[in-house]
């Protein structure tokens, strides 16, 4: 984690707004290949940690050595392969589990044969950015009963509908055009980079061809939309 922040403040902080955009996304693309190289490095991390932590026991381990088997099949490059959704979701929860289980229940509503043909690694980590997202911002507000998180997926032709809602603070008005815009971050220095949403717009519009909205008002929590299209292998 600090290796990666380091190196993201070495490689931006010399950046002003007023620096070309090619500039901009040059450094912009360096840090996110990094950024891959760190989630890797993240989930090895938490496997280390559940390790050590006899309670939870060997079962968590098998599991996320299965699902890491599941992902590496099509890391890197822009390979794809057909995938089914609700094993993605549960393979997410598991390695975003830490950051959940302490501030929200996760209902999730995914039926059983929705298969998605894609990225596998790629929307994994879109996944993963939008419930880790979810659980910091309940976190975030310090409150005394848990939060709630949902994950609603609905197939309807010719598309694939994806939703993830949080009763969590929401979004200021003011915000919402700019969240998925690269750096952009309310969070203090060393828990947000700004990018999880950016790389996430680029995985799912550029990437698939699918669409990613927010809809939000602020005091009542987050609606993240995703529509993919339906593509056979
Ligand atoms: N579920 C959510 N509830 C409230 N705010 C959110 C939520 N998801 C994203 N945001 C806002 O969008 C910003 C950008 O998110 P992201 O691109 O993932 O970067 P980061 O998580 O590093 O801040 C966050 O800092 C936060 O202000
Ligand atoms: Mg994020």
């Amino acid at each position: 984690m600090s290796d990666f922040l380091h190196f993201t403040e070495k490689r931006l902080r010399p950046l002003s707004p007023l620096q070309s955009k090619e500039a901009l996304w040059e450094a912009a693309s360096e840090v996110i290949s990094r950024y891959d190289a760190y989630q890797i490095n993240q989930i090895l991390d938490e496997l280390q940690s559940i390790l050590s932590d006899s309670e939870e026991g060997i079962h968590r381990v098998t599991k996320i050595v299965q699902s890491l088997r599941v992902f590496t099949r099509s890391v890197k490059d822009d390979e794809k392969s057909s995938y089914d959704l609700l094993d993605l979701v549960h393979q997410v929860f598991l390695i975003s589990k830490n950051e959940v289980k302490y501030v929200a229940n996760l209902e999730i509503d995914v039926p059983e044969d929705i298969i998605l043909y894609c990225n596998g690694v790629q929307i994994a980590q879109v996944f993963v950015n939008i419930l880790v997202n979810a659980a910091q911002a309940i976190k975030s507000q310090k409150r005394y009963n848990m939060g709630t998180i949902r994950i609603v997926a609905r197939q309807t032709d010719p598309n694939i509908i994806i939703r993830f809602e949080d009763d969590g603070p929401g979004i200021p008005k003011e915000n919402l055009s700019k969240i998925f815009e690269p750096f952009f971050t309310t969070k203090e220095i060393g828990k947000g980079t700004g990018l999880g949403l950016s790389i996430s717009y680029d995985i799912i519009v550029n990437k698939h061809n699918g669409s990613i909205n927010v809809r939000s008002e602020y005091g009542h929590g987050c609606v993240f939309t995703i529509v993919l299209p339906i593509v056979s292998a």
